[in-house]
C-alpha cells in the first residue's frame, strides 16, 4: 500500500512541534563526487580522539598573551611562515582553499575591497575571491573578489582604526543550503578565528542578512564585534593585521594537526552548544530516548516511514518525524530539538548535516541509498564518527529501492555497479530518482543496536 508520508507527525507524547527544515535541497555535491574520491581523503583518518585532547591542554598555556604577530603567522605553514615573517603576506593555497595572511599594517578600503600593505618593494598584487571552495569556478564568480596590494603604493586615508585584525570572507555560495553554510562558512571560519578569542574584526562580503539570522549567534560567538557588510560600509578601515578568505580542512572536518593547530570536531561542537545554549552535551543526559525521524517530501523518501515509526516506538522511542515542507530557517530551534535527541535517522541529503547538534554518545543512522555509498560516507559517516556520535549504516537492499521496479532485477548493471552510469545520468537516477521502502524487520536490528547504544552510553 503506497502511503503519502504523513505531513507532521508526534506520537507518544504531548509535544507538538511544528517544524520545517530550513533547507533548500540543492545537491550540487553529486556533480563533484567522482573527482573527490581520487583527489581527497580526508576523513576516514580523521584525528583520533587521544590526539585531539593532547591538543586541547595546549591552550592555557596559549592563553597567556599571544601576540597577534604569532598568531597571524600560526595560519600559515612552511615557506609561507618564513614569506610572512620577511615580507608580512604570505597566501597558504590548497585544492579547496585559499587564505592570504598579513601582520602588517593594512587598509581595507570597503567601496572596492581593496587591501593595501605598505612596504618598500614595488607593487605586487594579489586578487582573490576568499571561499572555501576553489576547485568550483561556477561558484567561485559570485564571491567578490579582494585585491591585495602589497607594496609602495599610495595609502588611502583611515577613516576608521580598530584595534584588531581583520578576517575578510564571503557569504556567497551555496548559501540556503546548511551542509554548505555550515562546511563552506562556518567550520572554516572556527577554524580560522578561534584562536583570536573574539578579539577579531569581521568583515562579510556578499552580505547574506538570512546567512547572519541563522549563523548570528555562532557569528557572535567569535567575534565581539559588530560584522561589517562592506556594501553598506564603504569606507577605509584600518587593522594591524588581515586575513582574506578561510582556512578549510575538508568536508566537515577539523584536523587538530592541520594549521592554526589544536582545534577537533570536539571543540567545533562545544562552542556550538555554547554559542547556540543547546542544553545536552551527553545522551546520557536525555531521560527517555529520542529518536527523530528525518522526513523527506520529495526525493529520497522513505515510503513507509508509518511502519519504522511503529517500530521505533514498540522498542521504547519516543519518535519526533519532522518535515521539511516550506523554508523555515529557524536553525537555533531546530538545533536545540536535534540536540535533545538521542537518535537521529534519515536517509542521504543536506538535513543530516544536523548531525552536528546531537549530543556526544548519540547515534546517526543513515539509510544508505543505492549509488550513494559513497557519498553517504564522505559527507555524513565519517564525519559523525569523528564528532564523538555513533554511526550506523542501513544499507538498503536492491528489494527496498524503488530503483529495482525501474531496472526489473537485482543483478541489473546499474544496480550492481552505480558507477557504470555516467555522473549526470547517475545523480538524476540515484539521488533525484530513488525512493525507499525500508525492510522492517532488518531496520529494527539497526535500531535495538541503536537502542543499546544510547541506554547504555559511557559518559
Ligand atoms: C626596505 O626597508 C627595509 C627595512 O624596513 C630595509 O632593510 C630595506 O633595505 C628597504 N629596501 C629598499 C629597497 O629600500
Ligand atoms: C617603488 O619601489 C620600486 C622598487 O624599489 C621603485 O622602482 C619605485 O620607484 C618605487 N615607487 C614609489 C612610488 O616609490
Ligand atoms: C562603518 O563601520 C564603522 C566601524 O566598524 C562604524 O563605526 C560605522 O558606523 C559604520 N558605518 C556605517 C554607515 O555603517
Ligand atoms: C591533518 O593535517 C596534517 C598536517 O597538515 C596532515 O599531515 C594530515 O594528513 C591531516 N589529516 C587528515 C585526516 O586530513
Ligand atoms: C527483510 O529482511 C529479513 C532479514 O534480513 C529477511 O529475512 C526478509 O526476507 C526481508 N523481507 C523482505 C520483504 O525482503
Amino acid at each position: 500500500m503506497e502511503k503519502e508520508p504523513r505531513k507532521l507527525v508526534f506520537r507518544a507524547t504531548p509535544w507538538i512541534f511544528l517544524l520545517v527544515l530550513p533547507l533548500l535541497y540543492i545537491d550540487i555535491l553529486w556533480g563533484n563526487n567522482i573527482q573527490f574520491e581520487q583527489r581527497f581523503h580526508y576523513t576516514s583518518s580523521s584525528p583520533p580522539i587521544s590526539s585531539t585532547r593532547k591538543a586541547i591542554i595546549r591552550e592555557p598555556v596559549e592563553e597567556k598573551h599571544e601576540s597577534l604577530d604569532s598568531l597571524l603567522s600560526r595560519l600559515v605553514k612552511g615557506e609561507d611562515q618564513e614569506k610572512l615573517k620577511a615580507t608580512g603576506f604570505a597566501c597558504n593555497s590548497e585544492v579547496y582553499s585559499i587564505h592570504c595572511v598579513s601582520n602588517r599594517p593594512v587598509r581595507v578600503d570597503t567601496r572596492t575591497m581593496t587591501v593595501t600593505i605598505a612596504s618598500n618593494q614595488s607593487v605586487r598584487e594579489t586578487v582573490i575571491r576568499p571561499y572555501a571552495r576553489q576547485e568550483d569556478e561556477v561558484l567561485l564568480k559570485r564571491v567578490t573578489p579582494v585585491k591585495i596590494l602589497q607594496g609602495n603604493t599610495t595609502l588611502p586615508v583611515c577613516q576608521y582604526n580598530h584595534e584588531f585584525p581583520a578576517v575578510i570572507f564571503s557569504s556567497s555560495g551555496f548559501v540556503g543550503n546548511v551542509f554548505h553554510e555550515i562546511n563552506e562558512i562556518l567550520i572554516p571560519l572556527f577554524i580560522t578565528t578561534r584562536l583570536f578569542k573574539s578579539r577579531v574584526a569581521f568583515i562579510l562580503e556578499d552580505y547574506n542578512p538570512s546567512f547572519l539570522r541563522k549563523y548570528g549567534k555562532a557569528l557572535s560567538g567569535l567575534t565581539s564585534y559588530e560584522i561589517i557588510n562592506p556594501s553598506a560600509n564603504q569606507s577605509v578601515h584600518c587593522f594591524p593585521g588581515a586575513v582574506v578568505g578561510l582556512k578549510f580542512h575538508g568536508h566537515l572536518a577539523l584536523n587538530s594537526s592541520d594549521i592554526p593547530g589544536g582545534l577537533s570536531m570536539r571543540e567545533f561542537r562545544k562552542f556550538l552548544r555554547e554559542s547556540m545554549n543547546l542544553k545536552y552535551s551527553h545522551v546520557s543526559q536525555i531521560k527517555t530516548p529520542t529518536v527523530m525521524l528525518l522526513s523527506r517530501r520529495s526525493t529520497r523518501r522513505i515510503l513507509n516511514e508509518d511502519e519504522l515509526v511503529a517500530m521505533m516506538e514498540e522498542l521504547g522511542f519516543r519518535v519526533l518525524v519532522v518535515a521539511r515542507a516550506k523554508v523555515i530557517s529557524n536553525l537555533n530551534l531546530f538545533a536545540s530539538l536535534i540536540n535533545s535527541c538521542s537518535v537521529f535517522v534519515g536517509a542521504h541529503g543536506a538535513g543530516l548535516t544536523n548531525e552536528l547538534f546531537l549530543p556526544d554518545g548519540a547515534v546517526m543512522v543513515q539509510v544508505d541509498l543505492i549509488g550513494l555509498e559513497w557519498a553517504a560516507a564522505t559527507y555524513y559517516g565519517n564525519p559523525a564518527r569523528a564528532m564523538g556520535v555513533h554511526y550506523l549504516r542501513y544499507k538498503i537492499e536492491p528489494e527496498e529501492s524503488s530503483l529495482l521496479k525501474v531496472f526489473g532485477r537485482r543483478d541489473h548493471t546499474y544496480i550492481t555497479d552505480p558507477r557504470a552510469l555516467p555522473v549526470q545520468a547517475g545523480k538524476e537516477v540515484y539521488l533525484n530518482g530513488q525512493n525507499a521502502r525500508i525492510n522492517i524487520t532488518r531496520f529494527r536490528e539497526t535500531m535495538v543496536e541503536a537502542m543499546s547504544l544510547v541506554r547504555y552510553s559511557p559518559l
